[in-house]
């Protein structure tokens, strides 16, 4: 029975955000009646069966509990839209490919499609909730869209951007550190913000849910993503200096962050920053200021990338140097492919980066990961003659000349190494591009190890 839901939720878009926001709302708000569509079918045949399209810790479990009961996924999006109340429009927004502002702009079409397929379909009036990131101002297109056939149905846009990570996304969800809502400052905008806050004060204390303008809000986000990379810049630029001076990167960091006002959090040394968006947001960003006439601060942000580009770089080179400067035919294991721990996806992974270029060094890779290998095939096809992908790391890691850690996975840092020592060829390298073993533990077995940011412990 449809009447017995008190409002018809609507998500275009069923991906990494679509999929756990809107199963996170099923479950906590049975009285809505919540749909997610997509135009990618298989996607959502597999939101439908027990093999969800994405790997995130607790996922399964609340899909369970909603799904069937006020929680759908579809592909009939003529029908959803129709009937819904608020659509949250999900879908993806890429780095533009081609075309004035390529490799920097974002890439707008799957959004300007959704507008004008509401536009074409709704037959009353409706809330639509900008969930993608998008470039500050995209709300007015959105808006220019819908009202440009002077129809008389009334659209309001909000802006409510998603700060979720993968890996954690469940937690994220239920204890957001904040929900941002921006709106128009007008009565209808209000009412339709507050209508959304209503939605989250389900489970959020209100205190978390924030409201602002609906341009500062879209700014924020992508603001909010800047920083968070600009940490991860930051630091991987100390670890260069700390590679040449003999300090601690770790120690540096602890140092530094015990201070109240910069924090501990997110100044983990690295191979770098991978994952579908912080590049994507920030040359976005970069992209913003140039067409203001900021080149200045476009440089600044610039920067955060080449840095990361730089700290990739790095790593490769100093696997090479350690190596006797040939990685000919040398099997390299490679532990780990997602762009973090926790999570299959591998979307700007700095191992997809770090595999090219020892593929071009003529190394021969085995790849290992607990839940991205299907993914790492993909990422490498046609240039993996000489790659293999392995689910045991200690199968992966036997007759090797090295190891590199790509991605933090809790199973690295407590295996039987004594046992993978005696399958590698010697002299055995290590390279731990997190910093997640214990480094004086495995020199002391025998490893030659290459932390970042660290002095290197070698026996020659
Ligand atoms: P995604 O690629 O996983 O999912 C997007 C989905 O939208 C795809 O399944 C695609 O088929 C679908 N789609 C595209 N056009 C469509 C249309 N016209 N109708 C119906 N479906 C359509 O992307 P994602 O990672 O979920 O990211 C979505 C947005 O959220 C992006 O703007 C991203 O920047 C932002 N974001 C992502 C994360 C994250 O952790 N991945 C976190 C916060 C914000
Ligand atoms: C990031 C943000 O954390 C989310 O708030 C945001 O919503 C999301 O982007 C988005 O807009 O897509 P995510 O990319 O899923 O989330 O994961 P993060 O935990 O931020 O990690 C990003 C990358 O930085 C990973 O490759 C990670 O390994 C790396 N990282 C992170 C470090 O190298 N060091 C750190 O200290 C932290």
């Amino acid at each position: 029975m449809e009447t017995r839901f008190e409002k018809k939720l609507l998500c275009i878009g069923a991906g990494y955000v679509g999929g756990p926001t809107m199963a996170m709302i099923a479950y906590k708000c049975p009285q809505y009646k919540i749909t997610v569509i997509d135009i990618n079918h298989k996607r959502i045949a597999e939101w439908n069966s027990d093999n969800l399209p994405i790997y995130e810790p607790g996922l399964d479990e609340i899909v369970k509990a909603a799904r069937g009961r006020n929680l759908f996924f579809s592909t009939d999006v003529d029908k959803a839209i129709k009937e819904s109340d608020i659509i949250f429009v999900s879908v993806n927004t890429p780095t533009k490919t081609f075309g004035v502002g390529a490799g920097m702009a974002a890439d707008l079409q799957y959004w300007e499609k959704t507008a004008r397929h509401i536009l074409q379909c709704a037959e009353s009036p409706k809330i639509i909730v900008e969930k993608s990131t998008l470039p500050v101002k995209t709300a007015l297109a959105m808006e220019r869209i819908l009202t440009s056939n002077n129809n008389k149905i009334h659209f309001e846009v909000l802006s409510n951007p998603e700060f979720l990570a993968e890996g954690t996304a469940i937690n994220d969800l239920e204890n957001p550190d904040r929900v941002l809502i921006g709106s128009r400052q007008t009565e209808s905008g209000i009412k339709a913000r507050d209508e959304l806050v209503e939605i989250y004060a389900n489970w959020i204390n209100k205190q978390r849910i924030i409201t602002s303008d609906i341009w500062s809000s879209e700014l924020s986000k992508i603001v909010s993503n800047a920083f968070l990379a600009q940490r991860i810049s930051s630091i991987n630029s100390i670890s260069a200096l700390c590679e040449k001076t003999d300090a601690d990167i770790n120690d540096v960091a602890r140092a530094v962050g015990f201070d109240s006002r910069i924090g501990m959090k997110f100044l983990n040394a690295s191979i770098g920053f991978g994952g579908s968006c912080f590049k994507k947001d920030i040359l976005n960003l970069v992209y913003l200021c140039r067409y203001y006439g900021l080149n200045e601060v476009a440089d600044y942000w610039d920067s955060v990338v080449k840095i990361n580009d730089f700290q990739k770089e790095r790593f490769v080179i100093n696997m090479l140097t350690a190596m006797f400067n040939t990685l000919v035919n040398k099997k390299i294991c490679l532990w780990g492919f997602a762009f973090k721990a926790n999570t299959g996806d591998t979307r700007e992974s700095p191992a997809i980066y770090i595999a090219k270029r020892l593929i071009e060094e003529k190394a021969e890779l085995v790849i290992t990961d607990p839940k991205a290998l299907e993914r790492a095939r993909i990422d490498l096809q046609n240039i993996d003659a000489n790659v293999k992908y392995v689910e045991d790391p200690y199968e992966a890691a036997s007759g090797s000349y090295a190891i590199a850690i790509m991605t933090e996975w809790d199973l690295y840092k407590n295996l039987n190494y004594e046992k993978i020592y005696n399958s590698m060829i010697k002299p055995a390298f290590f390279f731990d591009g997190r910093n997640i073993v214990d480094h004086q533990r495995l020199f002391e077995i025998g490893f030659n190890v290459f932390p970042i940011g660290k002095p290197a412990l070698t026996h020659f």
